[in-house]
C-alpha cells in the first residue's frame, strides 16, 4: 500500500488509501480498522451485483451483506430505518461495524445507519463513484433526503477509514464519470493551479479512464480535500471554498427538481460563479473562459440545455442554507488556484449581478 492521505477531523483523523487495486485488501483493512467487530457491507444492489461478479476487483470479501435498490430515490428515512431493523434482527450489536460499498448515495445512507446504529458504530467508506471518491466520502457528512430537501436529516460520522480503490471506476457509466470530473475541476479551480494544468493536458488520457491518470486524478482532488477539511478544523470557515460553483448548482438543481445530475449542475454553477468573480471585479472574464474550455472537454455543458426563468433560480439560491440573513454568499476564484478570502471566504453579491452572471448559462 502507498501511504494514505490523512484527514484529521476534531476527534481524531482517518486514513484515505487511494490505489489501484485496494478494494482488494478490504478483508486486511476491515480487519486493521474494524478489529473484534461483526461487519456488514452495505451496498446498493447494482454495485453489489458488480462486486459479487469480480468486476470491482478479483479478491472479495466475502461476509455479510445488506443490499437496496440504486439511486437517489433511495436515500431516504424509509431506507435508513429498512437497513437498521434488519441488522437489528439478524443480531448486529454494539460490536458492530459498517462497510459502505457504493457510490454518494451508499456513503450517505450507510454512513447515516453507522451513525445512529446503537448510538454509532465505525464505518469504512468504499467509494466507487467518481463524486464519492474526490468528495462525498471524505468529510464525514451522512444523511438522507425528506420531501422537503436533500441532505436535510443527517449526523457528522468521519469514518474510521476510506477505501478509493480507481480501479473500481472502470464500469461506471459515463454520465457518472464526467459528472464526478466537475469536481475535480473545482478542486484545481479552488487550490491548484499546476492540478488544473495537468488535466487541460491530460484531458483525453482522463477520459479514456487510463489507470495511471485515474489514480492522480482521485489522489489529488482527495488530498485537497482532505487538506481543506482537516485545516478547517483548525481555522474555521476556508472549508466554505468547497463550495465553489454549489451555490449556483444547488439553485439549479431545485428549480429543475433534480433533472440535472449534481455533477453537471457543479460545472455550470462554476462558469456562472466565475463570470460573478468578473462582474465583481475580483477575477478577470478569461477565468471564466478557461474553466468552460475545460468543463467542454470533459463532455460537461456549460449552458442549460433547456431555458429556465432565472427568478426561479434566484429563488432557489436565497432558500439555500448556507446563506445568512437575506445576502446571498458566494465562494468565489480570483484566479485558477486562488480564492477570494472575503469575510469567512465567501462574498456577498447584488441580486442584479447575480442575475447578469447567470444569464451567462441560462
Ligand atoms: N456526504 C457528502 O459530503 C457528499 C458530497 C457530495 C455528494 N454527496 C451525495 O452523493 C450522492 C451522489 O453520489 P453518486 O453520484 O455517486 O450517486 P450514486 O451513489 O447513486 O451512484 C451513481 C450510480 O452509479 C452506480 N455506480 C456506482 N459505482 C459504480 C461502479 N464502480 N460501476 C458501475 N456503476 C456504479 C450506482 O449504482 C448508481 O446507479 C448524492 O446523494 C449527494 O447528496 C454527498
Ligand atoms: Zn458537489
Amino acid at each position: 500500500m502507498t501511504e494514505p492521505v490523512v484527514v484529521t477531523h476534531a476527534l481524531g483523523s482517518y486514513p484515505v488509501y487511494v490505489q489501484l487495486g485496494a478494494l482488494g485488501s478490504l478483508g486486511e483493512l476491515v480487519a486493521r480498522h474494524l478489529p473484534g467487530r461483526r461487519v456488514a457491507m452495505i451496498a446498493d444492489a447494482a454495485v453489489h451485483q458488480l462486486y459479487r461478479a469480480g468486476r470491482l476487483g478479483a479478491t472479495r470479501w466475502d461476509g455479510e451483506t445488506c443490499t437496496f435498490p440504486p439511486g437517489e430515490s433511495s436515500k431516504t428515512r424509509e431506507t435508513w430505518a429498512r437497513l437498521s431493523d434488519e441488522l437489528l434482527r439478524r443480531g448486529f450489536g454494539r460490536d458492530s461495524g459498517i462497510i459502505a460499498l457504493g457510490g454518494g448515495v451508499t456513503g450517505d445512507l450507510a454512513g447515516f445507519v453507522a451513525a445512529t446504529f446503537m448510538r454509532g458504530v465505525p464505518c469504512i467508506q468504499a467509494p466507487t463513484s467518481l463524486l464519492a471518491m474526490l468528495d462525498a466520502s471524505v468529510g464525514g457528512k451522512t444523511g438522507v433526503d425528506t420531501a422537503e430537501g436533500k441532505n436535510l436529516i443527517g449526523a457528522f460520522h468521519p469514518p474510521v477509514a476510506v477505501i478509493a480503490d480507481p480501479a473500481t471506476l472502470a464500469t461506471l457509466p459515463d454520465r457518472d464519470y464526467r459528472a464526478g470530473l466537475a469536481e475535480a475541476v473545482k478542486h484545481g479551480l479552488i487550490a491548484d493551479a499546476e492540478y488544473f494544468g495537468w488535466m487541460e493536458r491530460e484531458a483525453d488520457t482522463i477520459l479514456r479512464r487510463e489507470p495511471a491518470a485515474l489514480e492522480r486524478l482521485v489522489r489529488r482532488s482527495v488530498e485537497i480535500k482532505a487538506a481543506v477539511v482537516s485545516e478547517d478544523e483548525r481555522e474555521s470557515g476556508r472549508r466554505a471554498i468547497l463550495n465553489a460553483g454549489h451555490s449556483v448548482a444547488h439553485a439549479l438543481e431545485r428549480a429543475t427538481n433534480y433533472a440535472i445530475p449534481h455533477g453537471e449542475a457543479v460545472g455550470l454553477g462554476l462558469v456562472a460563479e466565475c463570470a460573478l468573480a468578473a462582474h465583481l471585479g475580483l477575477a478577470r472574464p478569461s477565468l471564466g473562459e478557461r474553466v468552460a474550455t475545460l468543463l467542454r472537454r470533459f463532455g460537461l455543458p456549460v449552458r442549460l440545455a433547456a431555458p429556465l426563468p432565472v427568478g426561479e433560480v434566484l429563488a432557489g439560491m436565497a432558500s439555500d442554507k448556507k446563506n445568512r440573513a437575506s445576502a446571498i454568499r458566494f465562494a468565489l476564484p480570483r484566479t485558477v488556484g486562488v480564492m477570494e478570502r472575503g469575510e469567512g471566504w465567501t462574498v456577498a453579491a447584488p441580486e442584479q449581478v447575480i442575475r447578469i452572471s447567470l444569464g451567462h448559462i441560462i
